[in-house]
């Protein structure tokens, strides 16, 4: 117990001391923009882009989260073979070929190779022909439930962060182009509006750090815009990969706030609003974070 009162109170020291020194973005832009070599060349991945329309007079450029971290946990991204995400993209690419359920369907019954996923990724969360906004793993679950009578699987459960994970690499490169008018409108509304809430004891909001604070540290950790194009991602710290909504629900727990919910509607729509704030950046799933 004392030493989690410790981490909690040196937590609320370092964002207190953060919050107090006044924000200047000339000094804490990144240093360099180089792109993600990946594999010696075989594919780049730029990490800047410009900011959408909507960032207007918010952002002039959009980062990666790659820019953040250390050279060596960016070393890891630039290898498929050093980056530990890749050996689930491959348990994905099994699952996807697996029969499973009453209908003695696979993924690959009915989508046939996992490539005709590309594109798939850098356009969700979108809105089902329902009007419901659905996230990849909605998508995942009601083909496993409706068309495989198979079970639902589990948000955050490995074998659909493997799923995820093996379809968002489909995409990789191909720039992040979520919509957000027309029928994802009140969700994209509902998304920003949380994005902008203040959460929590410390009462901070997702924009007070990603927005605001960008390129400063909290303790050893280097604030980036808090891009989504890189999930999931694998976190060296949890040594595996980490969904959207679970990195939401520990960035509201910094707070020392209430969370949501994964799989809630509230999260689907952050999940919307905050993937359009990097439209115009590279699908980079699966990338290493620290
Ligand atoms: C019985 C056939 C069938 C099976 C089996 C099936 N799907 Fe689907 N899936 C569809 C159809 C039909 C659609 C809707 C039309 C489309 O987008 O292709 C769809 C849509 C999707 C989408 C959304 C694509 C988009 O562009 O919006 C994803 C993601 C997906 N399926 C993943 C999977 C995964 C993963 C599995 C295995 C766990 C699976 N599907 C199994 C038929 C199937
Ligand atoms: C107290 C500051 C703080 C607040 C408030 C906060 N975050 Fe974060 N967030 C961090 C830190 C620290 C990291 C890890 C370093 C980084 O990537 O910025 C992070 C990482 C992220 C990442 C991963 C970025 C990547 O490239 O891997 C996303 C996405 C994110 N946050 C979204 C959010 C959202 C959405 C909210 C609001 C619900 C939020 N954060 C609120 C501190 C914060």
């Amino acid at each position: 117990m004392s030493s989690i009162r410790v981490k909690a109170c040196a937590m609320t020291a370092a964002v207190a001391a953060l919050f107090l020194s006044v924000p200047s973005h000339a000094e804490t832009e990144p240093e360099t923009t180089d792109p993600i070599v990946i594999n010696g060349g075989e594919l780049e991945l730029p990490t800047v882009a410009p900011a959408p329309a909507h960032l207007e007079g918010v952002f002039d450029q959009i980062y990666s989260g790659w820019l953040f971290r250390d050279a060596a946990t960016q070393a890891m991204q630039m290898d498929d073979f050093e980056n530990p995400g890749m050996i689930f993209v491959d348990q994905g690419i099994d699952d996807w070929n697996t029969v499973e359920g009453k209908a003695g369907k696979s993924c690959a019954s009915c989508h046939e190779d996992i490539e005709s996923m590309k594109g798939v990724r850098a356009a969700m969360p979108k809105v089902n022909e329902a009007g419901d906004l659905w996230s990849m793993e909605d998508y995942i679950n009601d083909c496993r439930t409706s068309r495989m009578q198979a079970e639902a699987l589990e948000w955050d459960s490995d074998r659909m962060k493997n799923l995820t994970a093996a379809i968002s690499v489909q995409s990789r490169g191909m720039p992040m182009d979520v919509a957000i008018d027309g029928p994802a409108e009140p969700y994209w509304e509902q998304g920003r509006e949380m994005y902008y809430t203040r959460y929590g004891q410390l009462e901070l909001a997702c924009a007070n750090c990603h927005e605001g604070h960008y390129g400063d540290w909290i303790r050893a950790d280097h604030l980036s815009q808090g891009m989504t194009n890189g999930f999931p991602v694998y976190r060296l710290k949890q040594a595996a990969l980490v969904s959207q909504h679970n990195r939401f629900r520990g960035c509201i727990r910094d707070t020392r706030g209430e969370t949501f919910d994964m799989g809630s509607d509230e999260f689907r729509a952050l999940e919307l609003y905050v993937a359009s704030r990097g439209n115009g950046l590279p699908v980079e799933g699966v990338s290493v974070r620290h």
